[in-house]
């Protein structure tokens, strides 16, 4: 289980729904409250009032591939919805929007993470890497180099999301083995079913990293 998957079943352990879940929702209780109509049992205008102010812009600072970025986000935006409508780093991939794809797969302070499944407000003060903060320069990261080598997609559309996950792993784990791959690379869905060739991938990525060309 990696740490999108045990950070969503946590938040569900913890409340019975996600956070996700629990925004929406509070928003849709609020228009009712507000409508005269209370939809939650022993809910008052006070309850009514804060939900409205939830949605609310707030200020935000966040720091994405060494940049920080100062922005007025609603507490319901999602940082994938922030990279990819605010801030144009479009690299980021938004599949299932609800925890299950990984394809909008991003790095917390390194660690992979469901960009979908985090709110902006979460993301401040960590240091948010994607897809666009692999490059080094002008030229694709050590994992990106991989992917292309070892022909790891066909429709592309998981790829970002596979290529986070494998960054992510070969940062806590420059050297790992086929079964730590796949756990690795557990969380992100390929609906073309390209995972062998991601696998390599990985490995030939561990190889790079680490200044050993790859050879197989
Ligand atoms: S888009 Fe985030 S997990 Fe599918
Ligand atoms: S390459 Fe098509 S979903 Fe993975």
């Amino acid at each position: 289980m990696n740490d999108n998957h045990r950070k969503k079943k946590d938040e569900k352990a913890e409340g019975g729904v996600t956070r996700r879940h629990f925004l929406t929702g509070a928003g849709i209780g609020a228009v009712g409250l507000a409508a005269g109509a209370p939809a939650v049992e022993g809910a008052t205008e006070q309850d009514a009032a804060n939900l409205i102010a939830a949605g609310e812009a707030v200020p935000v600072t966040l720091r994405i591939n060494g940049t920080r970025q100062r922005l007025l986000v609603e507490p319901r935006w999602s940082l994938a919805y922030i990279l990819r409508e605010k801030l144009l780093l479009t690299g980021t991939k938004l599949g299932c929007d609800r925890g299950e794809c990984g394809a909008c797969t991003v790095l917390e302070d390194g660690v992979p993470r469901y960009s979908c499944m985090t709110l902006a407000l979460e993301a401040e003060d960590r240091e948010i890497t994607t897809l666009e903060g692999l490059l080094e320069g002008e030229e694709l990261g050590a994992v990106q180099r991989a992917f292309e080598e070892k022909d790891a997609l066909q429709c592309g559309y998981c790829t970002p999301g596979q290529v986070m996950a494998v960054e992510g792993l070969l940062r806590s784990n420059p050297d790992p083995t086929l079964e730590e791959i796949r756990t690795g690379v557990s969380g992100n869905l390929c609906r073309c079913g390209t995972y062998p060739n991601i696998f390599k991938a990985a490995r030939l990525a561990a190889d790079l990293k680490r200044g050993k060309g790859g050879g197989s």
